[in-house]
């Protein structure tokens, strides 16, 4: 089956098929080898890319830029405070305008609505990077360093800590949907993931007839055991920093730590830990988990610039 995602924006995993993820992942890992390689392409010759940020960013900037770089294409930062868009003006009109001189363009800030909505106006590829809803080039970055360590992605077991309803456990609870992994959620009650978010992920299980599971566990010591990946994020995202102190009292029990980890190290010798990055050490992981050989942290981080490139590539 061919795949063709030319014109297609990437505003969340859950409006693409499994085979089209599998594609991108693919084109990823095809793409870092040849960077390694040493050979670059000319994929993205010529076309312009506008980078809209509302919020403060490392990877995902660099990842863009980069890419762009690597293929031939011309990106262009627009902070949030250098635009008119939401000063004096809508999303609406900044899409239509931007439309017009951009081949593609990628949007972080807070609301998804806001990312649809360029997407829906510009008439040109969206990349959603990041919102308060869903992180989804983040989840591809990190099945393709699931991948690179396993070999497949099918059957693995990802556990994820912590915040259990921020962006990044959504992002990585719909691609492990699509992807025949289980998906279990450690979180303390009151932050764990939206209902129907699980229900819309148990309906992309079925309609792929797998078997696969999301779960909430809320005792860490007992989800951890048979992990293939503990995975956990910061206490306190982007837009919460008023919510500190609140999340650190309740978080501290889903803190990725020596112990918690030998418990899952225990269970299967080649489990790994992961963190989308920036990590607060000290707060959601120990220096020492971060530091330790089973961490695979800046795999994912470089992972951010292949997969962002893959994407780009395919749907320009
Ligand atoms: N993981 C991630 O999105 O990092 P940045 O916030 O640095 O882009
Ligand atoms: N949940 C984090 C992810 C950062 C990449 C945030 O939104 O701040």
């Amino acid at each position: 089956m061919a795949v063709n995602l030319k014109g297609r924006s990437l505003l969340s995993l859950a409006d693409f098929t499994p085979f089209e993820i599998k594609y991108l992942v693919d084109l990823a890992a095809d793409l870092k080898a040849k960077k390694r390689a040493g050979i670059r392409g000319k994929l993205l010759a010529g076309k312009n890319i506008a980078l809209i940020f509302e919020k403060p960013s490392t990877r995902t900037r660099c990842a863009f830029t980069v890419a762009c770089n690597d293929e031939g294409a011309f990106p262009e930062y627009l902070n949030k405070d250098d635009i008119q868009l939401g000063h004096k003006e809508d999303v609406k009109d900044t899409a239509r305008v931007l439309g017009r001189m951009f081949d593609g363009i990628e949007f972080r800030g807070f609301k998804q609505s806001v990312v649809e909505e360029l997407a829906k106006y510009s008439g040109v590829p969206v990349w959603n990077g990041l919102t308060d809803s869903d992180h989804p080039t983040q989840a591809l970055a990190d099945l393709l360093t699931l991948q690179e360590n396993f070999g497949k992605l099918k059957g693995l077991n990802l556990v994820y800590l912590g915040d259990g309803r921020n962006n990044m456990s959504n992002a990585l609870m719909l691609a492990c949907a699509k992807m025949n992994i289980n998906y279990t959620v450690s979180a303390p009650r009151e932050l764990e993931p939206d209902a129907d978010l699980i229900k819309k992920c148990e309906a992309i299980i079925a309609e792929n007839s797998n078997k696969n599971f999301i779960k909430v566990i809320n005792e860490p010591k007992e989800a951890v055991k048979a992990a293939d990946a503990v995975y956990t994020d910061v206490w306190v995202s982007m837009g919460e920093e008023a919510k500190k102190h609140e999340r650190y009292e309740l978080l501290r029990p889903w803190q990725v730590n020596a112990e918690l980890m030998n418990i899952a190290l225990n269970s299967n010798d080649n489990c790994i830990f992961m963190h989308c990055l920036p990590a607060v050490k000290g707060a959601e992981v120990t220096e020492e988990v971060f530091e330790a050989h089973y961490s695979r942290v800046f795999d994912e981080a470089e992972n951010r610039m292949h997969t962002i490139k893959a994407v780009m590539a395919a749907t320009l």
